[in-house]
């Protein structure tokens, strides 16, 4: 059965993967979605039974006056802002004359299309749009794994959201770990093999580049082996999270226009700092974009986080991107710098290429890896210095690690003086 609404092909490689007979059934049957607005989108809207009233917001009056910059605010934000202030920071971001109480678009294009000219592939029919990464990586489970039957790979240690949506749709999964020692965390290429060999259905393979916890890329080349391995007729996925901060050209969405069987998520929740407004995306051929599009809600990306996320993604919104980039990366020097003079703390794990650091914590100095002591020093800082970072040491190859987000110079600054203190 073809893909019901697909505009425009995908690459043919490899020539061992086919699409359709991945996807369950009753998806692959799917139409594609038609709104409300398809048909006739001006004049008097009593189509779709909106408020036309308007949002019932107090600030709605107040939100002309800041669009139209008068107004005096404070800029509020953060955890002792109130709804109201968060309100209307958030209006103030609109477009003016943005009608809230009007559903929006089900596409989306223009973000799209930005997106796809920011990340290199051809153009919005490349890009399906989530609330975060996590709900595309769901939305994946969705379409490819059927219940209670279909199993998929991961290579631990791995961002825990893999094992969580696949315990929800009740899938199976295949644990392939990373070859950790000295804190390389690289695929175990051969073990995977022997997996595709034993496991000939598994439907997705998850590869996080840079890691979560390990903050190691994987290098392309051995990516593409995967993908070309004809023992595995599934789909690759590259979570792509943290990749602007590693070397530039370790991105897998340059395979996306070469290879029918890559895909890869990123989210506007890290490096360009919105996590807030919950926008992720999946750069894949067109095929699996219009499988997802006739799977998911219909109006699945707000007004607000669209509006947002195109001002993000602007080149005015990338070169603020770039700039908190190049402070956490160089915040994230001096943690790799200073972490290793505090005594008992040991090895920096992984490859440095995310936004946070993997540090050993030792029983002594030049003790021994120790999870007991890890734990404590993670939950004193936490209850009695007020800094919070996260324990992974029950991770496989994390043993006695922290995993310490990159903050501002003053929040490393912090955390290397609690540690220090801590651990004397
Ligand atoms: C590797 C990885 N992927 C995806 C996500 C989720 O991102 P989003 O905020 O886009 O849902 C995270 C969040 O921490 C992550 O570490």
């Amino acid at each position: 059965m073809p893909i019901l609404g697909l505009k425009a092909p995908g690459p043919s490689t490899p020539a061992h993967f086919s699409l359709e007979p991945l996807i369950r059934p009753n998806i692959l049957a799917l139409q594609p979605y038609r709104c409300a607005r398809d048909d006739y989108s001006a004049g008097v809207l009593l189509d779709a039974n909106e408020n036309a009233i308007g949002p019932a917001l107090p600030s709605a009056s107040a939100k002309k006056v800041k669009v139209n910059g008068h107004s005096d605010s404070n800029g509020t934000s953060g955890a002792s802002a109130s709804a109201e202030d968060i309100a209307l920071e958030t209006l103030s971001l609109l477009p003016p004359g943005t009608d809230l109480n009007r559903y929006p678009s089900p596409t989306h294009d223009e973000l799209k299309r930005r997106i796809a000219h920011l990340r290199g592939v051809p153009d919005e029919n490349w890009v399906f749009l989530g609330v975060g990464s996590d709900e595309v990586i769901d939305m994946l489970f969705r379409v490819l794994c059927v219940p209670g039957k279909d199993r998929v790979l991961t290579t631990p240690p791995t961002y825990g959201m893999y094992k969580v949506t696949a315990n929800v749709n009740d899938v199976g999964v295949l644990e392939v770990p990373l070859i950790a020692e000295g804190g390389k965390f690289q695929l175990d290429e051969d073990a995977m093999d022997e997996a595709f060999t034993a496991n000939p259905d598994l439907k997705i393979v998850f590869i996080c580049s840079p890691g979560n916890p390990t903050g190691t890329v994987i290098p392309l080349p051995a990516i593409r082996r995967v993908l070309e391995n004809p023992k595995f007729k599934g789909v690759v996925l590259v979570d792509e999270a943290y990749i602007d901060f590693a070397p530039s050209n370790s991105s897998a969405a340059q395979l996306i226009n070469e290879y029918a069987n890559v895909c890869v998520t990123q989210t506007l929740s890290k490096s360009f700092g919105l996590a807030a407004i919950r926008l992720g995306y999946l750069l894949a051929p067109p095929p699996l974009i219009q499988i997802l599009t006739n799977t998911k809600a219909p109006y699945n990306i707000s007004v607000p986080t669209a509006s947002i996320a195109a001002s993000a993604v602007s080149d005015a919104g990338m070169a603020v991107m770039a700039e908190a980039v190049s402070t956490l990366n160089a915040n994230r020097d001096y943690l790799l710098e200073t972490l290793p003079t505090i005594p008992s703390i040991g090895d920096i794990l992984g490859g440095n290429d995310a936004n946070f650091v993997l540090v050993q914590v030792l029983d002594g100095p030049k003790g021994k890896v120790c999870n007991n002591r890890a734990v404590q020093v993670y939950k004193t800082m936490a209850e009695t210095r007020g800094v919070v970072v996260r324990y992974r040491g029950g991770e496989i190859g994390c043993e006695g690690c922290l995993r310490i987000t990159v903050g501002t110079r003053t929040e490393c600054e912090e955390v290397i003086k609690q540690l220090k203190d801590l651990l004397a």
